[in-house]
């Protein structure tokens, strides 16, 4: 409801990254599991890690457990995860044959997150949301072109900035794949998407308009061509005050803000969309009164217009689970 514009007291509430080591049990399934990919391509597995949080905390969205990643994954690319170091892809180069989108392989290949999507509908109460997503086009071609993370995003500039019509290409195919993605999320049961751009702040602002707002746009139209009713959210982070521009020209229903976005600023910049955020993960770290004050300062800053409480960025390993709890509290406890 939120999420389709009407506002809620207390609003609702999910957590980015709400799935994963900071909790028990999800490090025990982890065990269990080998590889972070073999996690997320085992839909038994990732139902489970998908309502490890919803079970704690009873949180108003429950976000699909997967990866960005298995986007890349299911063009074919071999996407592997080391052990405390994170994602290992091989590196494009550019003038390398890219990897070709063939939709009946790319289902294939995907179709385990599918029946991740049905299992977890299937188990969810009615009144939680279950949440899709999948990485943006340019936060996905860093991955594929640095062949894992990074930190200048050398190589992916210097290529887009380079040879602007190849990088296209490469944008224009993870488009087509992103757009099946998410669709077939639908499809199985996903009732509101996601759509990550982490690093969107990185990019001056051409080439953010190119690169990630674009993209953005073209996925966004052709979702809603075929599934007219399924909210989507953008996260273009650390996009500045290019934020108010991806908001007004993409056609999201939601915008989620990071951390640094000043929230009576994007209420005024982006009226006429739902707001989500932006609690700075730290703070579930550090928890205690100072916790308290920042999720009332963000509850209140927001109140009266439609709002979804969440982080800014993704929940860190480093965060006692109790600290979740007492955020989910306060926000819920405050609704005068
Ligand atoms: O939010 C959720 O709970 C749902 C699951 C989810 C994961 N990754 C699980 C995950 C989602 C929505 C993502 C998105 C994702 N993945 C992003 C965009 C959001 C963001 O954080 O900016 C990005 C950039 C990735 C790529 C990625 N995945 C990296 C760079 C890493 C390694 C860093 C790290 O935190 O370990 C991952 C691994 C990953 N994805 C883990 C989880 C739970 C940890 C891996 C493990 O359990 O061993």
């Amino acid at each position: 409801m939120a999420l389709r514009g009407t506002a809620l007291s207390p609003p609702p509430v999910w957590f980015m990254r709400q799935a994963g080591r900071y909790l028990p049990e999800y490090r025990a399934l982890r065990a269990r599991a080998g590889g972070f990919m073999d996690l997320c391509l085992d839909p038994r597995k990732a139902a489970e890690a998908t309502l490890q949080p919803i079970r704690r905390y009873a949180m108003d969205g429950a976000i699909l457990f997967a990866d960005i990643l298995i986007v890349p994954y299911g063009l074919g690319v071999d996407v592997g995860f080391r052990e405390g170091e994170g994602p290992a892809l091989p590196p494009l180069h550019p003038g390398e044959r890219l990897p070709d989108f063939a939709p009946d392989v790319f289902a294939r290949r995907t179709a385990p997150v599918m029946e991740t999507v049905r299992t977890v509908a299937a188990a969810l109460p009615a009144s939680t949301t279950l949440i899709g997503f999948a990485g943006a086009p340019w936060t996905v071609a860093t991955y594929m072109v640095e062949g894992g993370s990074s930190r200048e995003f050398s190589a992916t500039k210097r290529w887009a900035y380079g040879a602007p019509d190849s990088f296209q290409v490469l944008i224009d195919r993870l488009v087509e794949a992103t757009v099946a993605y998410l669709c077939a999320q639908v499809v199985a049961g996903a009732e509101a998407v996601q759509l990550f751009d982490s690093w969107a702040g990185v990019l001056p602002e051409e080439a953010f308009r190119r690169w990630s707002v674009a993209p953005a746009r073209a996925i966004v139209a052709a979702l809603k061509a075929r599934h007219p009713g399924v909210p989507v959210i953008g996260f273009p982070r650390g996009a500045g005050a290019g934020i108010a521009e991806y908001a007004a020209a993409t056609g999201v229903d939601a915008i989620s803000l990071d951390t640094s976005v000043p929230l009576a600023w994007a209420r005024h910049a982006m009226s006429e969309l739902v707001l989500q955020g932006n609690l700075d993960p730290q703070w579930l770290v550090v928890g205690g009164d100072g916790l308290d004050a920042e999720v009332a300062r963000i509850r209140d800053a927001m109140r009266g217009r439609p709002f979804v409480f969440n982080l800014g960025h993704g929940i860190v390993p480093e965060t006692p689970p109790e600290n979740v709890a007492r955020a989910i509290a306060v926000l819920r406890r405050g609704n005068g």
